[in-house]
C-alpha cells in the first residue's frame, strides 16, 4: 500500500509529519537508496528501505540487501593483489561491511547482490540452487542456430560437462553476434568457456538477471537497495 513518505516516516517514529517534512525537504531521506526532496512522494510501506542521514529506519534489522549494476574494471573480491578498485569502493557510503554473492570477472558488467547476510550467500551460492542467470554478450563470427541445440545438450569446458543451457541469437552484426544466454550454475568464467568451447570468443559480457531479480534501467555503476519481496524472493531460493 502507498501512502505520503512523511506519513511512513512519523509511523515509523522518526519524528512528528512536519519534522519529517523538514527532513524531507533538506534533502536527508532516501527512500530504496535514492534522496526524495518532493513532499508528495508516496512510497510503498511494505517494500520501501527508507534511511534518514543514511541509518536504515525502515527493517531494522543489521542486514543490507544490495543489487549494483557492476561496471567493467571492477573486481568482485574484496581485496586484490594488484590493487585494483574492488565493487565496494562504488558502496562505500553506505557505511556498512558487505560482501559480493558470487563472481562477476573484472570484465564482465551487470547485475550484482552485495550482503553481510552470511547464511543467505551461502544458501543461494550453493550449486544444488541451480539459480537461472541470464546474461547478454557479444561473441566473435556469427553464431549459427546449431549452437542453440549444443547449449540445451550442455557442454564440454575443460573436464566439466555443464548443465542444459539456452541461447538465443539475438543480432548478428558486422563482425560478431549478439547473444542471450541463460546458464543454471556458476562455474569460472562460465559463459566464457561455452562460447569459446563453440568457436566464439566473448568481445563483451552482461549479466541481466539472476532469477527474477532484473537489472531493468539500473544503470552501470548505480545500486540500490532491495526490498522485502526481493529479499523474500532470495530467501526462497535458498531453501529456507
Ligand atoms: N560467466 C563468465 O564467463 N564470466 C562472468 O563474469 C560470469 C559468467
Amino acid at each position: 500500500m502507498e501512502e505520503r513518505l512523511q506519513k511512513v516516516m512519523a509511523e515509523l517514529g522518526v519524528a512528528s509529519r512536519r519534522k519529517c517534512e523538514e527532513l524531507i525537504l533538506q534533502g536527508r531521506v532516501k527512500v530504496n537508496g535514492q534522496t526524495v526532496t518532493e513532499l508528495g512522494t508516496k512510497v510503498d510501506k511494505q517494500n520501501a528501505v527508507i534511511h534518514v542521514d543514511d541509518i536504515q529506519i525502515t527493517n531494522k534489522t543489521d542486514k543490507v540487501y544490495i543489487l549494483l549494476n557492476k561496471p567493467i574494471g571492477y573486481i568482485t573480491s574484496v581485496q586484490d593483489q594488484f590493487d585494483r578498485p574492488t565493487v565496494l569502493d562504488l558502496v562505500s557510503e553506505i557505511g556498512v561491511r558487505v560482501y559480493p554473492v558470487g563472481r562477476l570477472d573484472y570484465d564482465t558488467e551487470g547485475l550484482l547482490i552485495l550482503t553481510n547476510d552470511g547464511d543467505l550467500t551461502y544458501k543461494i551460492t550453493h550449486p544444488r540452487h541451480n539459480v537461472t542467470k541470464t546474461y547478454t554478450a557479444r561473441v566473435s563470427g556469427h553464431v549459427s542456430e546449431d549452437a542453440i541445440e549444443i547449449f540445451k545438450k550442455g557442454i564440454f569446458i575443460e573436464d566439466y560437462k555443464t548443465a542444459p543451457a539456452k541461447l538465443e541469437i539475438i543480432k548478428y552484426l558486422d563482425n560478431g553476434t549478439i547473444v542471450n544466454i541463460t546458464i543454471h550454475e556458476g562455474k569460472n568464467r562460465q559463459v566464457r568457456k561455452m562460447c569459446d568451447a563453440i568457436g566464439h570468443k566473448v568481445v563483451a559480457l552482461k549479466r541481466m538477471s539472476i532469477g527474477s531479480l532484473m537489472l531493468n534501467d539500473l544503470k552501470t555503476g548505480q545500486w540500490r537497495y532491495l526490498n522485502n519481496d526481493e529479499i523474500e524472493y532470495l530467501y526462497s531460493i535458498g531453501g529456507q
